[in-house]
């Protein structure tokens, strides 16, 4: 399985911080925040992976992750151009999927959780269909809403005003290969964006979306927001001390 890390974006709920400084760089107290995501990346035993962002962003990243040898695994790079949506990611990185399945991550999410790795390990060989990755947070109409009963999807609904629950799609999913032929089918949404939900609602259509909710314990946040960073900053300067002890 090949991997996507999309570190584009306007970051704009950080703004002033993120006019001169893009938000997957900014420090999540003592790493630069797109360590992590790649991090998760790793940790899903994934080796090859393509870092997405602006061109003028690209460069910087270029100079944080290099190719990838320091670590044992291979970075790339592309660009895209305009944040026209998540989905895009596999028609940007179409040839760099070439003929594998894929997962993908957004740049500013961050799980943190015991055992996380095994949780994560999937039969790559075996793999088919979508896997997407819920967690039950107190403000779902902000997110994509996914809706389960005896842990099957029957719905997903991207920012509804009435949500049908409180689990939420996270930004990390793995797709099949044909994902890269479905996204390019994807038309934009009203606010003009290839919106990763259209790609889950037609694996769900066809019966094969599943949804993993994550292990008790474990943290998501995405780190768009002055409060969730700082949050961010609290929980890991703890988890530091904490080891320090054991
Ligand atoms: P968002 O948080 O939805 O958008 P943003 O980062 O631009 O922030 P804001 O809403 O504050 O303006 O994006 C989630 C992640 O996905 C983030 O890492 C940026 C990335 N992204 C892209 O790289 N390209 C895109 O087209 C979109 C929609 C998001």
């Amino acid at each position: 399985m090949k991997g996507i890390i999309l570190a584009g974006g306007q970051g704009s709920r950080l703004y002033p911080v993120t006019i001169s400084v893009t938000k997957q760089l900014l420090p999540v107290y003592d790493k630069p925040m797109i360590y992590y995501p790649l991090c998760t990346l790793m940790e899903a035993n994934i080796r090859n992976i393509l870092c997405i962002s602006t061109q003028k962003e690209l460069p910087n990243f270029k100079k944080l992750l290099g190719d990838g040898k320091q670590w044992g695994i291979e970075i790339s790079f592309a660009i895209q151009n305009k944040p026209k949506g998540i989905a895009e990611s596999f028609i940007i990185g179409s040839n760099f999927i070439n003929n594998e399945n894929v997962a993908l991550i957004l740049g500013d999410n961050i799980f943190y959780g015991i055992d996380f790795e095994e949780y994560l390990s999937l039969d790559d060989k075996r793999f088919n269909g979508a896997q997407i990755f819920v967690y039950k947070v107190p403000d779902p109409q902000r997110y994509g809403v996914v809706e389960i009963k005896d842990e099957k999807v029957i719905s997903i609904e991207e920012k509804p005003i009435n949500p049908k629950s409180n689990f939420v799609a996270t930004g990390l999913y793995f797709y099949e290969n044909s994902v890269k032929e479905i996204a390019k089918t994807i038309k934009p949404s009203n606010r003009n964006e290839i919106e990763i939900t259209d790609i889950n609602k037609h694996y769900l259509n066809q019966n094969n979306l599943k949804a993993k909710i994550l292990k008790q314990g474990t943290v998501w946040l995405d780190a768009g927001t002055s409060t969730s960073l700082y949050k961010l900053h609290i929980m890991f300067k703890q988890f530091k001390k904490d080891k320090a002890f054991k």
